[in-house]
This record gives C-alpha cells, structure tokens and sequence, in this order.
C-alpha cells in the first residue's frame, strides 16, 4: 500500500490549562510542566512535517497560551509553509498576547465556548468570568485580522440556546461555526449520564443547524457534529485510523489520535528516539489498525468499511476491553446494547459534574467511582481507568 503524507498535525503543546472542563478530552494522566518538550524539540518536529509534506498545524493543548515559546512555534510553521491554528480557550488571548503571535504568521484561531450564558459557562468551564474574556477575544482576533471558528460544546444544559450560539457566532464576524457535540471519550465518559442530551434534544438541535444553514448559506459554514451514540454507524475517527493525522503529546508520543496511548497492543513511539517519518511509515502502532487488513467481521465484509473505518478503535477499547472489536455506536456490532444501556442510564442522569482540575484533580478512586462505563477495562489490565477513559474530542 502507498502512503499518502499525512494532512494534519496536532501539536498538543501543553496538558497545562486554567479551566477545568468536565468534558476534557486529554488523558487522565496529565503530563507535568517538567515533562514537556523542549522549544528545540518542537521546532524540529515542526522543521520534519513540513518535510514529511504535512500541510496544517494545530497548536493545542491544554491551553497552548500556557507556553511561553508559542510565537516561536508559530514562526517557524509559517517559515516551513504550514498553515498554523491556535485552538485555544482564549481566556489569555489578550491583545498584548496576542500581537507577538499575529507578528509571527499566525492566520487563524479556533476559539471554544462552553456556553453564551455567562452562569452557565461558568459551571461548564469551571472558571469564573470565562464567557466575558472568550468575548473579548474572539474581538482581539478579529481586529487582528485573522480568521476565527467560533466552536460551541454542545451537551445536554446548552442545547436549546443553540440558535443564540449561531446569532453570536454571526455578531462575532466569524465565517465558520462548529456546533460540536460532546464525543462521549475521556474525562467525559465520568460525566456522560450528566451530559447526553435526550434524542428530542439532540433531534431539535439538528434542526436549528439546518435551519441556520439554510438561512446563512455562502457567508456562513456551520459544522456539526453530533454525539455518536444516537448515530446507527460510527463516525470515521480521525478519517481512519494512521490516514491523514498525526498527534504528538506534550511528552513527544506520536500517536494515531491524542487517545491512542490507552492502546495496549503496540508499543507507543516517541519523537525522540524516531523520526515523524518513519514513525509515519514504519511503526507498529500507526500500522496496527490502518487500511481494511485487521479487521474482523462484520466490518471485514461491510459495504461501509471504507467509509468510517470500523470507526473509534479507542472508543471500541474503552467500551469492549477490545480495541480490534467493531465500534460499539454500530448497529451491526454484538455491543450496541452497552450503547443503548448508556442512553438508558443518562436519561435519568443528575449527578454532579466531576471537573477535571490541572494539577488538582479528583482522586483516581473517586474518579472510578462515578464511572460503571470504566468497569471492563479496568478488569482487563488492571491498571484502572488511567486506560479506560484516556480517550478523546478537543476543546
Ligand atoms: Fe462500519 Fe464496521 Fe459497522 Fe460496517 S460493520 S458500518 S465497517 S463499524
Ligand atoms: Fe482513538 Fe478514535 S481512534 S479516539
């Protein structure tokens, strides 16, 4: 098989981050400021992708503002041609931080909202006065004259005031939206009975996007992206598994998707001891679920094989304890009534939400505690949820 080069790099820069979101999609074992690469390791990195005939870069995180070196990073994907995006909470973004990474290249910014209600953004987000600074930055940004995605974390609390959140988006000047449902991975896997909306929620968002769409067609791209519990087939994670995205981690693994360190079947390789490329190429992780060969059925023999890729191979683990098994969401898969039992337990969901705290967080036990979903995997490999719920979907 020839490989293409992939698309997409995401550059998760930092685990450090003020708010706490109780959705988080980074691993539940944070790395440590100690334990992040070094300016000269990244800038490397970035010097390889563009060698390796990657095309864009997102810096993430965590909070990537947290990184002093970022307008550096910046500067050296703009000098390498890689289309740079910062996909940031924004509540540093001021115009004082933000001018050195304007001079540097930067050309679009990617700014999340837990909620346009200044409460309730403050309850999601877990940070007080979060919706007034994302404001405020959302209009640093557009005065600087760079691109801006407004992207709204869609979950059960917010879902009527997704039209609002299309208005805003539009007040802002922005010319895309994402509407972004919550990926039940992660850290939300803790909170999900709290969160998943309803079918009639889910069902009425749906139609605000359409509507909008509609209404907004040639000055507006709205995306949309919706829980796949509620889907009959999964979506394709990271458009198949080693096809198009590479991750590297705070701590330089270079992985399939930020959740892939929870994959236990191959051994996790680090930039430092290989290149993008061969990592790319050669490495038994990013070989281990590419491309149709490994499948079992029903995938093997499935018309939509090709089409989402047996879907989330960490979400597949997370709810199986198999990482090979056919995607739960699907309807065809033996496991689709753990998906529907989960339906059941959310629709009389009201626990508190667990928030995930930088450096603070809640003890692994009363973490496993909340979480019946973690209980099969923790079964498997005894190591406990730090492999069940190190799963995905960024800020
Ligand atoms: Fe996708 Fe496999 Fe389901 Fe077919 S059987 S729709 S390939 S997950
Ligand atoms: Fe890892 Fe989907 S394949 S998050």
């Amino acid at each position: 098989m020839t490989l293409s080069p992939p698309l997409g790099l995401l550059a998760e820069i930092t685990h450090r981050c003020p708010l706490q979101c109780p959705y988080c999609s980074n691993p539940l074992e944070l790395v440590a400021r100690s334990g992040e690469l070094p300016t000269e390791t990244w800038l490397d990195i970035i010097d390889q992708a563009a060698a390796l005939g990657i095309l864009q870069i997102h810096f993430s995180g965590g909070e990537p503002m947290a990184r002093s070196d970022l307008a550096q990073l910046i500067a050296r994907a703009d000098q390498c041609g890689l289309y740079a995006n910062l996909i940031t909470s924004g509540v540093q973004l001021t115009p004082e931080t933000l001018a050195p990474l304007v001079a540097a290249g930067l050309p679009h910014v990617q700014l999340s909202f837990q909620d346009i209600e200044t409460a309730a953004a403050d309850t999601m987000s877990g940070y007080r006065g979060s919706l007034e600074k994302k404001l405020a930055a959302a209009r640093h940004v557009t005065a600087a004259g760079l691109s801006l995605t407004a992207n709204f974390v869609i979950q059960r609390e917010n879902c009527a005031r997704v039209p609002e959140m299309i208005q805003l988006g539009l007040a802002l000047g922005v010319h895309r939206i994402e509407i972004a449902h919550v990926q039940y991975h992660g850290w939300s896997m803790v909170n999900r009975s709290r969160l998943l909306p309803s079918r009639e929620q889910l069902d009425a968002v749906t139609a605000a996007v359409e509507q909008a769409r509609a209404a907004h067609a040639g000055r507006l791209v709205i995306d949309y992206v919706i829980p796949d519990y509620y889907a009959d087939y999964p979506k394709a994670c990271m458009a198949g598994w080693g096809r198009r995205f590479i991750n590297v981690s705070p701590a330089g693994n270079v992985l399939p998707c930020h959740a892939a360190e929870t994959i236990t079947a191959a051994p996790i390789p680090n930039i430092t001891t290989a290149s993008l490329a061969e990592i790319w190429n050669e490495s038994a992780l990013f070989n281990l679920y590419r491309g149709t060969g490994w499948m079992a059925e029903p995938c093997r023999s499935c018309e939509r094989r090709e089409l989402d890729w047996g879907g989330c191979r960490c979400q597949a683990l997370a709810l199986t304890g198999d990482a090979a098994a056919t995607d739960p969401v699907c309807s065809r898969s033996v496991d689709r009534p753990k998906i529907d039992a989960a339906l059941a337990e959310a629709a009389s969901g009201d626990a508190d939400l667990v928030y995930r705290r930088y450096g603070g967080a809640p003890s692994l036990s009363a973490v496993i505690a909340r979480s019946g979903a973690t209980k099969q995997s923790r079964a498997r490999d005894g190591s406990g949820l730090l492999r069940s719920a190190r799963n995905d979907d960024k800020k």
